[in-house]
This record gives C-alpha cells, sequence and structure tokens, in this order.
C-alpha cells in the first residue's frame, strides 16, 4: 500500500484547512478568525514577548505557582505507587513544567513524561534540550493532535494517567467548548487519574484589559500579523495598515475578546475569494476566557471530576486546578 501520510500531503491538508477556516470565517456574519492562526514564527517570537511584557500578567503568575508550589503539587499528584505518566498538552518550552519535574525527580517518582503537541519543533526541541537538564528523565514525546495522541500512541494501558493543560490555553475557548474540552478529556481517562488546568481568574476588569491592549503595542502586532500571515500563506492582498487592533473585556461574562477592525470600506482577495468589509466592521479573532473559582469547581463536577487541589499565584490572579476523575 502506498502511504499518503507524507511530510508534502501533511502540509498542504494543513494550508487546505487554513484557507477553509479562514474563508469559512470571514463570510459568517460576525466574522470570524481562529487564533489557533496566530501561531506562525512571526506570531510565536510575537507571543514570547508578550509573556515577558509587565502588561501581561498570566505567564508570571503560573510560572510563580510552579516555582513556589511544585513539592506541594507533587504530594497532591505523584500518590503512593508513583508509577504514572505525566502528559502535558501543548508544553511549548515546558518552562512551568520543569520545576514539577524537577521536584518529581527530587522524590524519585517513577513517572514518563509525555508531551503532546501538534508542532513536530516543540517535540524536537524538548527532545534536546530535557536529556540535558535532566538526564534520568523518561521523556515520551508525540507529534499530533492531542486526543489524537491520547487514544493511539504507546500510552502504556493501566498506568495511571495526570494530563497538564497550563498557560491558559483553556481560556481560548468558549466556556461551552471548555465544558466539551473537559468532558472529552474525561472519556479518556480511567477513574483516579488527574489533571492539573490552569484558569485565568477573574479579577479587577482594568488589569484584564491592560493585558491585551499592552502598553508597548505587542498585542495589537501579535493580532494583526494574522493578517499579514494570510496575505503570505493564502495569497491575499489585505492592506493591514487598514485595521486596527482592539479589545474588550466584558466583566459580566468573563470574556476578554479581540478584534481587528476595518478602517476603511474594501473588497480583499483571498486566493481569487473576495471578501466585502465595512468601514468599522469587526473580525472576532480570540476569546480569553476568565473564570470564577465556582465555576471552576462547577465545571469539574459537570465533567465527571472532584475539584481535588488548587494552587495560585500570590495575588491569586491565576489558578492550576488539580481535578480527579471520578
Ligand atoms: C495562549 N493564550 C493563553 C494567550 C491568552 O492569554 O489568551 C494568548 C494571547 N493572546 C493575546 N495575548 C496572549
Amino acid at each position: 500500500m502506498i502511504s499518503t501520510d507524507t511530510d508534502e500531503c501533511r502540509l498542504a491538508t494543513k494550508s487546505k484547512d487554513f484557507y477553509l477556516d479562514v474563508i469559512e470565517g470571514l463570510r459568517e456574519t460576525p466574522k470570524r478568525l481562529s487564533s489557533k492562526y496566530f501561531y506562525d514564527k512571526k506570531g510565536d517570537s510575537l507571543f514570547e514577548a508578550i509573556m515577558h511584557s509587565p502588561d501581561y500578567y498570566l505567564t508570571r503568575c503560573e510560572m510563580e505557582i510552579f516555582i513556589r508550589q511544585a513539592e506541594e503539587i507533587v504530594c497532591r499528584i505523584a500518590g503512593q505507587n508513583a508509577n504514572f505518566e505525566l502528559i502535558e498538552l501543548g508544553p511549548g518550552n515546558c518552562a512551568k513544567s520543569i520545576h514539577l519535574l524537577h521536584a518529581l525527580t527530587q522524590v524519585n517518582a517513577v513517572f514518563n513524561y509525555v508531551p503532546i503537541d501538534i508542532s513536530e519543533n516543540v517535540i524536537n526541541e524538548l527532545r534536546s534540550f530535557l536529556p540535558v537538564h535532566s538526564p534520568n528523565l523518561r521523556f515520551n514525546g508525540v507529534v499530533g493532535d492531542y486526543f489524537d495522541a491520547l487514544s493511539v500512541h504507546s500510552l502504556s494501558p493501566g498506568t495511571r494517567k495526570v494530563v497538564m493543560c497550563l498557560g491558559g490555553n483553556i481560556g481560548n475557548m468558549t466556556v461551552a467548548e471548555s465544558n466539551r474540552f473537559c468532558a472529552k478529556l474525561r472519556s479518556y481517562l480511567q477513574p483516579g487519574d488527574q489533571c492539573i488546568i490552569g484558569f485565568d481568574l477573574v479579577k479587577h476588569p482594568a488589569i484584564i484589559q491592560r493585558a491585551y491592549d499592552d502598553r508597548a503595542g505587542l498585542t495589537r502586532e501579535f493580532n494583526l500579523n494574522l493578517l499579514t500571515r494570510i496575505n503570505r500563506e493564502l495569497d491575499a492582498d489585505f492592506r493591514v495598515d487598514q485595521f486596527d487592533h482592539y479589545c474588550s473585556y466584558d466583566p459580566l461574562t468573563g470574556a476578554a475578546k479581540s478584534y481587528l477592525v476595518s478602517l476603511d470600506d474594501m473588497v480583499v482577495s483571498i486566493s481569487g475569494d473576495l471578501i466585502s468589509f465595512e468601514k468599522d466592521e469587526c473580525i472576532w479573532t480570540e476569546i480569553s476566557q476568565k473564570y470564577a473559582k465556582d465555576q471552576i469547581l462547577q465545571m469539574a463536577t459537570d465533567n465527571g471530576f472532584s475539584h481535588t487541589a488548587e494552587f495560585m499565584d500570590s495575588k491569586s490572579w491565576f489558578m492550576d486546578a488539580v481535578w480527579t476523575a471520578v
């Protein structure tokens, strides 16, 4: 049988998905583009800069949790029989989880670290970096979609699992999507398996607003870069300087939403498809959902988990919740 699963084929499928998502989203009313497409090379480096920005607090808060409370987290996840699989969905450079890996090693926990990421780059970087940092770590990086990887890859059946989803990534889903995600995650777990999920908490609205409209204009550039990416990869002719970044945080729903605003009436061609924009029309590009503590507890019980432990930074702005599948 001839395999069609070549790199080129995967690439072609990826850009076809990108094209279809873009066209479909821009034909909707109101117009939409998915934030998952922010992360090309430029987007990755802008996001890195955002994470270091004084106005963007999420990364600092979660980092503080992992630096200061890794030992306590270990007590909640390592269990009596410490043999388990520590699976991380979207590990990035594992700057936070490395503290947990270190604390687990200190107590001689027997575990396999299984980072799963759609980007081969991310997994390759970890594959070369982690053995230097933690020579005895049992590493089994997987490239692929989270749930495909959870179901088909060599995750040892019968071994307890602890699944981490850090960085407030769950915030880039609506509340309904997050519930679906948690229910799906639960369906891959057995009672006693656990997950650690990072939630950005509700706080003074001005602090949240500032995080997504930072004074250095990094988030603005990050948002507008999506149009530059569409121009380059989908043969489009957006005049990027004719769009603006706008973010609004609604304290009543906890949703911070980012938009690209068209500054004029215009028609844009995307691979020959024409899309019209009216002056001041908005494209919704991202949601960053914030949660109250009782919503997090509710989400756990609604999706088959018990809320076992919670870890917060010193300002109580961010929470890493430990849930146990029941
Ligand atoms: C990746 N994610 C959790 C970030 C967030 O806070 O929603 C992405 C981001 N968007 C703008 N700034 C950062």
